[in-house]
């Protein structure tokens, strides 16, 4: 019998095959028309968007679209090089520095995407005999560039500061450099990190701190620069990294230090050498949004609303959900065919939120991720707990038929 390449494809084959059957929207959703940050059409129903990302709902901000048309008028489609070629314009230096003035630092590189940046700084700062101590929790990317890096990879339990320090003080006799990594807000459930504690530890071993704000930039903190804004610890944090694919509603990485060899990363960094540029537009919509969310803090506000107003509702419907209240609010549920249910039903009272399966969830559970935006309108937001209410009852009467 020969083999070929794809015979390992057979289990995901099957797994797919299995998840079809179970709901057999849930692999092919494809937005067909794109109305507004909150609204398109799935399957030619109109829905509201409750899964996004768009967390200040700048995607469609009338000021950004025109930077970014008049950007792509002027300079082109695409940069067509790495930014260590000719794919450095003058825009990208532009938002280096509005990046490092925002966050008070003294330097920021900007990476092709949020998952690029975490690519090459983990892969960049520490390396082989180096020691690198994450979150258990913490986003792919993070896996991905500390694998790329060669670095020791240590995890510590989830949030626990404590287990952070047993660690640390096990690894201590090896007197070899030792980089932690949490993130902000983490992205399934929505939850804090204990960055006071987690600074505190890092300060006590003379460890780096590396802080991933992708969801929680613009979101946490009384301008927006995130969790360690909010947690007052900004100076114990050696490196931010962040995305401009959530608030800031475009796509793009960066990371912000006051360590002037950041600079020196780009030189070290493949993922930042061996990859094209952002596009002048993308740059463009990125730094009116950098600038909007700067000085219309009500849109925080708005969006902190919003969370407060669906989280209070799905907890009055007795949904089991994450340990405290952000615009990620995830239902948690044991059955996955009770998930495929939830989440069916939301879609046919016209509301999308992101079905997430195990083994992409944090605990195991099945998880309805809703998130909810600045943009989304109070009625909107009526829309949407009716749509839960609705689907809640529908599972009650599923479950006693
Ligand atoms: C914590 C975290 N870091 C990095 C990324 C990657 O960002 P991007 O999708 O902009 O590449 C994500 C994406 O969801 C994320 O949740």
């Amino acid at each position: 019998m020969t083999m070929t390449i794809f015979d390992k494809f057979q289990r995901l084959a099957e797994a797919r095959q299995e998840l079809e059957q179970g709901c057999d929207n849930f692999l092919n959703i494809v937005m067909q028309q794109i109305v507004s940050g909150t609204e398109a059409v799935v399957n030619g129903r109109p829905v509201i968007l409750a899964g996004s990302n768009n967390y200040l709902g700048l995607s469609f901000d009338a000021d950004c679209i025109d930077a970014a048309c008049n950007a792509a008028r002027k300079e082109g489609t695409g940069t067509t090089g790495s930014r260590m070629a000719n794919g450095t314009f003058s825009g990208h230096v532009a938002l280096e520095r509005e990046l490092a003035d925002f966050f008070n630092r003294q330097g920021a590189i900007v990476f092709s995407t949020g998952y690029v940046a975490n690519l090459a700084m983990l892969s960049t700062l520490v390396g082989p005999g180096e020691i690198i101590l994450l979150d258990a929790d913490c986003h792919a990317s993070i896996y991905d560039g500390c694998r790329m890096g060669g670095a020791e990879v240590h995890r510590f339990r989830h949030n626990d500061a404590q287990d952070l320090e047993k660690r640390l003080r096990r690894l201590e006799k090896r007197n070899t450099n030792v980089l932690i990594v949490v993130e902000g807000l983490y992205s399934m459930l929505g939850d804090r990190a204990p960055l006071a504690d987690v600074v505190a530890v890092k300060e006590k071993f003379g460890a780096y701190l590396l802080v991933d704000e992708a969801h929680s930039l613009g979101v946490l903190g009384a301008n927006g620069r995130g969790l360690a804004e909010e947690a007052g610890v900004e100076d114990g944090v050696d490196f931010v990294v962040g995305t401009f694919s959530k608030s800031l509603g475009a796509i793009g990485g960066f990371c912000v230090s006051n360590h002037p060899e950041l600079n020196l990363v780009r030189y070290a960094s493949r993922p930042y050498v061996f990859t094209a540029s952002s596009s002048p537009s993308v740059i463009a919509s990125t730094r009116k949004a950098l600038e909007i969310m700067q000085t219309r803090s009500e849109l925080r506000q708005r969006l902190w609303d919003n969370a407060d107003k669906l989280y209070k509702k799905l907890k009055e419907l007795d949904f089991s959900l994450g340990p405290e209240q952000s615009p990620i609010i995830a239902v948690r549920l044991e059955d996955k065919a009770e998930a495929f249910a939830l989440w069916s039903g939301l879609l046919e009272h016209g509301v999308y939120v992101n079905l997430v399966l195990p083994p992409a969830t944090p605990d195991g559970n099945c998880l309805l991720r809703s998130s909810v935006s600045a943009a989304h309108t109070p009625q909107q937001m009526e829309h949407i707990c009716r749509a839960f209410t609705a689907v809640r009852e529908l599972t009650a009467v599923a479950q006693t038929a």
